[in-house]
C-alpha cells in the first residue's frame, strides 16, 4: 500500500505548502494536500498528477478539531501515514498596543492550537507502527521577538516548544519529530506578488527558495532513525542573523 504524506497549510503552487507537496510526491508518497481554499489545494493536486504522482485535496482547517480527525483519517484510509508536515502559520504582524485580543488569539489558534490538534490525531496513528516523520513549519519569530509581531512570536515560539516536547516523548518511541526555522522571507508567489518593494530590496538572492526549503524537509524525512535531527535553520547567505 502506498504511503502517504499529509500537508496542512497549503495554498498557491508557488507557495511553500505547494512545494512541499510536489516534494513529497517525487518521493512516491501519496500527498493529502490540505487547506482552507479548494481551488488553490486543487491546483497543487493536479499538478502533482500530472506529473505522473498520487494525490488527493482535502479542505481542512487547522484550528477546526473535527476537521482535523476528518484529514487524518481519510489519509490514513489511503495509505499508512509516513510524513506529517503541519505548516499553516501565515504572518500575523500588528502594533502591539492596538492590537485587539481576539487578533492575538487568531494567530496562537493557526501558530500553535493546530499544531496540536494536527500532532495529536497524527501522533496517535503514528504510534501505532512505531514510525513516521512529523515536521513543523517555524519562522524567524520562533526563535526572537521583534517591534510589532509579539502576536506572532508568541504563537511560533509556542509551536517550537511543543515540538521539542514531542521530540523527547514520542522519539524513543520510534517518531522523528522535526522543526524547522525558516529565518527570512520565503522567494514564493506571496511575498513576490504582494510585496514587490521588499523584493527589490532584498535582491538576488535575498530571499530563501522554496527549492532548499522542500530539500530541507526531505532530507529530516529521510534520515535514518541513528542519525536524527529535531531542528535546521535555513536563511540566504546575505541574512544578518
Ligand atoms: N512567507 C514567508 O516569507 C515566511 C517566512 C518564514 C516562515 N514562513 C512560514 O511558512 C509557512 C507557510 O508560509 P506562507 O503562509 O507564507 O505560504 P504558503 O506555504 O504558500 O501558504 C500556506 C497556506 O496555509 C493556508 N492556511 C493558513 N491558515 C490555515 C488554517 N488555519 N488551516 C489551513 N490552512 C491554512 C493558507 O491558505 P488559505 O488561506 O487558502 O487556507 C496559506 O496560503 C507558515 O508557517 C509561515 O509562518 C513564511
Amino acid at each position: 500500500m502506498t504511503k502517504t504524506a499529509v500537508v496542512i497549510g497549503v495554498g498557491p503552487i508557488e507557495g511553500l505548502g505547494g512545494y512541499l507537496c510536489t516534494q513529497a510526491a517525487d518521493e512516491g508518497l501519496h500527498v493529502v494536500i490540505a487547506g482552507r481554499t479548494l481551488q488553490s489545494i486543487n491546483t497543487v493536486a493536479e499538478a502533482i498528477r500530472s506529473n505522473g504522482g498520487e494525490a488527493t485535496a482535502v479542505m481542512a482547517d487547522a484550528t477546526d478539531e473535527s476537521q482535523i480527525k476528518q484529514l487524518v483519517s481519510e489519509a490514513e484510509a489511503i495509505g499508512p501515514i509516513d510524513l506529517a508536515i503541519y505548516n499553516a502559520g501565515n504572518n500575523f504582524p500588528g502594533r502591539f498596543l492596538e492590537m485587539q485580543a481576539s487578533y492575538f488569539e487568531t494567530a496562537w489558534r493557526v501558530c500553535t492550537m493546530g499544531g496540536f490538534l494536527f500532532s495529536r490525531e497524527v501522533i496517535k496513528v503514528m504510534n501505532e507502527r512505531k514510525s513516521g516523520t512529523l515536521l513543523f513549519t517555524g519562522a524567524s519569530a520562533s526563535m526572537r521577538g521583534k517591534p510589532n509581531f509579539a502576536a506572532f512570536t508568541a504563537g511560533k515560539a509556542g509551536l517550537r516548544a511543543m515540538a521539542q516536547s514531542l521530540a523527547r516523548e514520542f522519539q524513543p518511541l520510534g517518531i522523528h519529530v522535526g522543526h524547522l526555522v525558516i529565518d527570512g522571507g520565503i522567494a514564493g508567489e506571496k511575498i513576490i506578488s504582494n510585496y514587490p518593494e521588499f523584493v527589490e530590496r532584498a535582491g538576488e538572492d535575498g530571499l530563501v527558495g522554496l527549492k532548499g526549503i522542500a530539500e530541507a524537509y526531505i532530507y529530516l524525512y529521510k534520515q535514518p532513525r541513528n542519525a536524527w535531527t529535531h531542528e535546521l535553520d535555513l536563511r540566504t547567505f546575505k541574512e544578518n542573523f
